[in-house]
């Protein structure tokens, strides 16, 4: 447990894309945080910075608070359409698609088993930014699936002016039945682009061809709280480092493949516990596990 726990408070920072090459590059110029570094300002920044978070805005990225939720998932507020409906989704980097459910999810007969009942459902009857796209969707997660049809509408990150305009997204008229236990509404995919020509761009690669954000990369810093919900639990920053949550020096892992966020693992170590090997792994905020090999998650288990 405590290591699941260590990892939730876990920074993660990966580039979008290739442009961890660029990085390296010798004409470098120095960042804004190493420049305040020098200049012995970096705490009257940060201060700065806390302050201009409570309007969601910082010169280096959008910042999104999340709630926590028993520290066993993260949940953040999106908007779609004009005027704005709001629904509460996962920030999932485990995946690469964005849904919500659809006014008629669950109109039918079958409304008393429904597991979009009690949830915020979108009406595309009343905003003005819909564009119908009518081709069916469905995607399945480890947990169960959801489907529907595809539309086109405004999506904003909620406390934020980030607003993504013409971004597809699916209208679920059908959840399983995992999602009825599920206090949220729908699914936010923070992965790549599926590589089938008409996959949609995912929400956060659409606001960087929409030239929306500073940077092609958003940063994950998720809380520690314990049991209870907690909405200022994590921040996600999109377009930039989050410079009060990263430590000073930011290591750069290369991605092995850009589907998932998959990268190589030299090694796993928890307390006297050790294994080395060169295993893939992927950073999925949309999970509450560690998954592995049985025989080295028993021994995690035993010393955690
Ligand atoms: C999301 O919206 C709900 C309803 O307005 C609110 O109670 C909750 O605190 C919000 N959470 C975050 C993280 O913005
Ligand atoms: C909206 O996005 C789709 C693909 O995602 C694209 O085909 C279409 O041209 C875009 N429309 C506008 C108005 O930008």
């Amino acid at each position: 447990m405590q290591y699941f726990l260590l990892l939730a408070q876990f920074i993660f920072l990966i580039s979008l894309s290739n442009c961890v090459v660029h990085k390296m590059s010798i004409a470098r110029r120095e960042t804004l945080r190493e420049e305040l570094y020098r200049l012995g300002k970096i705490r009257e920044y940060a201060k700065l910075l806390t302050q201009t978070r409570l309007t969601g805005e910082s010169s280096e990225g959008t910042v999104q608070h999340v709630t926590d939720f028993h520290d066993f998932a993260y949940f953040g507020n999106i908007t779609l359409g004009d005027p704005q409906q709001q629904f509460l989704v996962v920030l999932d980097t485990g995946s690469s698609s964005l849904w919500v459910p659809d006014t008629s999810c669950g109109s039918n007969s079958f409304l008393s088993t429904s597991a979009c009942r009690h949830k915020h459902r979108y009406n595309s009857k009343t905003s003005k930014t819909y564009r119908k796209d009518g081709r069916f969707f469905s995607i399945r997660y480890g947990t169960g699936s959801a489907m529907g049809f595809l539309g086109f509408d405004t999506l904003c990150f909620w406390g934020t002016s980030l607003c993504v305009k013409n971004q597809t997204f699916g209208q679920a008229t059908m959840l399983a039945s995992f999602f009825a236990r599920q206090s949220i509404d729908g699914i936010l995919g923070l992965g790549f682009p599926l590589r089938t020509a008409d996959a949609a761009l995912p929400p956060f690669i659409n606001a960087v061809q929409q030239g929306l954000v500073e940077k092609p990369i958003f940063t994950v810093y998720l809380e520690h709280h314990g049991p209870g919900s907690y909405p200022n639990g994590g921040i996600f920053t999109y377009g930039g480092e989050d410079p009060e949550n990263c430590g000073d020096v930011i290591k750069w892992q290369p991605l092995t493949r850009a589907a998932y966020w998959q990268f190589k693992l030299d090694g796993i170590e928890v307390k006297n516990v050790h294994f080395r090997d060169n295993w893939e792994a992927i950073s999925d905020t949309g999970s509450s596990f560690i998954g592995g090999p049985a025989i080295i998650i028993e021994k995690i288990a035993a010393v955690s």
